[in-house]
């Protein structure tokens, strides 16, 4: 705990959004811990480009425990969220969802929404992810979970990010800078088709090198450097950036 602390000070964490996170945490019935300290520190990060207030829906891809899905929400409660995950982990995060925000309508899509209006909380499975091409979004979240598929994968959500009916979204997307799958296959995050991207933000994650451990030195290296890019990707040149 003493580390997370360390961590969110270190970054300047807005108290903001680490009471957000907080709440969310004890909805959920899980620690505050280190790896909500760094969803917290991302979304500050996020916050320094772009306008959320004026953003409608986000996508949280690989959310994984719903933290990220719900953090954005409690942080800002006129978004539409879509969540989408591998069908396992998706239950997972409709738990966390629905113990944060009971109230709001969920629903699970499994065809294009048409004309029917988005509901507030939407979840999709990874199967169907061809779904997102349909639905305007303009900021799509993706925290070390592109780094867990293949090239083909990882192809296909940029090709639905960048086909999207929105005229502006904004990308931000935290992976290992070059991952060997199981199977072999190697990815590189400076190698995501990137084309038609405008990058605002590329660095290694400060926040993402180091995990804490409970005996000396207290922290130890993930298994491989962690890049973060946020960018976008703009149909007009209408863009609702903070300079
Ligand atoms: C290491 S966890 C990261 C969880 C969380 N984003 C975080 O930052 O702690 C990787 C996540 O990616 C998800 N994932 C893997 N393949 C996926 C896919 N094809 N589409 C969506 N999510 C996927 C996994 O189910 C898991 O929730």
């Amino acid at each position: 705990m003493l580390l997370t602390k360390y961590l969110l000070k270190k970054y300047s964490a807005s108290t903001k959004t680490v009471d957000a996170g907080r709440e969310v945490a004890k909805l959920s019935k899980r620690l505050f811990d280190f790896d909500c300290a760094k969803q917290v520190l991302s979304l500050n990060l996020i916050e320094k480009k772009v306008d959320v207030n004026k953003v409608e829906v986000a996508t949280i891809i690989g959310d994984g425990y719903g933290f990220m899905s719900c953090l954005l929400l409690r942080s800002y409660p006129h978004l539409k969220i879509i969540n989408i995950n591998l069908g396992r982990t998706l239950f997972f995060d409709t738990l966390a969802m629905q113990s944060n925000f009971p109230q709001h309508q969920t629903e699970l899509l499994l065809k294009e929404p048409g004309s029917n209006s988005l509901s507030k909380i939407t979840f999709i499975a990874a199967e169907n992810y061809k779904l997102l091409e349909d639905i305007p979004c303009q900021l799509y979240i993706n925290i070390a979970s592109m780094q867990e598929m293949n090239n083909d994968v990882i192809r296909n959500y940029f090709s639905f990010i960048k086909n999207n009916p929105s005229e502006i979204s904004y990308f931000y997307c935290c992976n290992r800078k070059e991952k060997r799958l199981p199977d072999g296959e190697v990815t590189k995050i400076l190698e995501y088709p990137w084309e038609e991207f405008k990058v605002l933000h590329k660095e290694a994650c400060p926040w993402y090198q180091k995990y804490p451990v409970g005996h000396p030195p207290f922290w130890k290296c993930f298994d491989g450097e962690i890049l973060h890019f946020l960018a976008i990707r703009e149909v007009n040149n209408k863009l609702p950036i903070r300079r």
